[in-house]
């Protein structure tokens, strides 16, 4: 399907969801394995002991799932999406088989440790914790350079950065923004705070410090920094009083458990949550013009 016929489901998609009033995501995160070659100060995800990749036949069946209920676009996570390998099959694989089963896009997100030129992802999101000591500081010794390294190399169009803002990086928010928009590889950056699962409650910021970063956040983006978060969408972050809509995300975990949004809502973090997505997904839902227009620049450009 071309471009503007994707386009036009996502206005069909709207009238079902927000005058009709049926729950169907828009988008889907599968993740694929929790192997990883990391271990982040603030993940509870990777699994060093018995590390599970999931097979192409399940993922497969996982993302015809996604499709049935109404999802059109797919991110990859993990664990680290670009160690998945089943047999000769690498994500790559998975990505073209997501496309040609009709998802408009494929989004993976890396820690970059690896080299992934020659990546057939539609955008890649590069998880970028700060600048040198910052980013390391929470990603451990060497990982900054590597990252640098490979996404010099990596030949990609489409690269952003996703920041996940804690207490062990939250001074670095302005200096990463500023190295986002003067390099010449990463295109925009999201910046995201830390959800406290389980195990992970003490990376939280507490909520003054958080509104005091999204202040810092808008201010950056007034000034036409490339934020990809809308303004609508860090305001409803900020004020944390707004209806959730996460439905509109699916998930799939490495378990293989079908969750109809983000386990944040079982958990009963959702008060807490600090996915920026929850706000853009609530400024979608009631059309705010900003969070719309960045939307669709972002679904454009794949
Ligand atoms: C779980 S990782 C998987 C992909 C890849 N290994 C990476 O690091 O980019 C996906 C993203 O979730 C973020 N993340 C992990 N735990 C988080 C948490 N508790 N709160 C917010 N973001 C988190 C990571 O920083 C990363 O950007
Ligand atoms: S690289 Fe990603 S999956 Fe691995 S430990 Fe870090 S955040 Fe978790």
């Amino acid at each position: 399907m071309n471009k503007l016929g994707q386009l036009a489901y996502m206005p069909l998609w709207w009238f079902e969801t927000a005058v009709l009033g049926r729950r169907k995501p828009l988008q889907s995160v599968v993740f694929i394995s929790d192997r990883c070659n990391l271990s982040c100060r603030h993940c509870s995800v990777y699994n060093h002991q018995a590390p599970v990749d999931k097979s192409t036949e399940q993922i497969r069946e996982e993302l015809e799932f996604c499709l049935s209920q109404g999802s059109r676009f797919v991110d990859f996570e993990g664990g680290e999406p670009f160690l998945w390998r089943d047999g000769g099959r690498t994500v790559n694989d998975l990505c073209r088989m997501a496309r040609s089963m009709g998802f408009y896009s494929c989004t993976i997100t890396t820690n970059a440790q690896l080299p992934f030129d020659g990546s057939v992802a539609d955008s890649i999101w590069v998880s970028l914790d700060g600048v040198g000591e910052s980013h390391e500081r929470i990603r451990g010794k060497g990982t900054f350079a590597r990252l640098e390294k490979n996404i010099a190399g990596c030949g990609c169009r489409n690269l952003s950065a996703n920041m996940a803002v804690n207490v062990l990086n939250a001074d670095a928010v302005a200096e990463t923004i500023e190295y986002v928009a003067a390099s010449p590889y990463f295109r925009m950056i999201s910046l995201n705070f830390h959800t406290p699962f389980p195990g992970t409650e003490h990376m939280a910021l507490d909520p003054d410090r958080k509104r005091e970063i999204i202040d810092l956040i808008l201010g950056y983006k007034k000034r036409g920094y490339p934020i990809m978060n809308s303004r609508s969408g860090l305001r409803k972050m900020r004020d944390n009083r707004f209806r959730r809509r996460c439905w509109m995300t699916n998930f799939i975990y490495t378990d293989g458990t079908r969750s109809p949004q983000c386990m944040g809502e079982s958990l009963g973090i959702c008060d807490s949550c600090g996915f920026c997505m929850a706000g853009e997904e609530s400024a979608i839902m009631e059309l705010r013009p900003d969070t719309i227009f960045s939307g669709l620049k972002l679904r454009i450009k794949e």
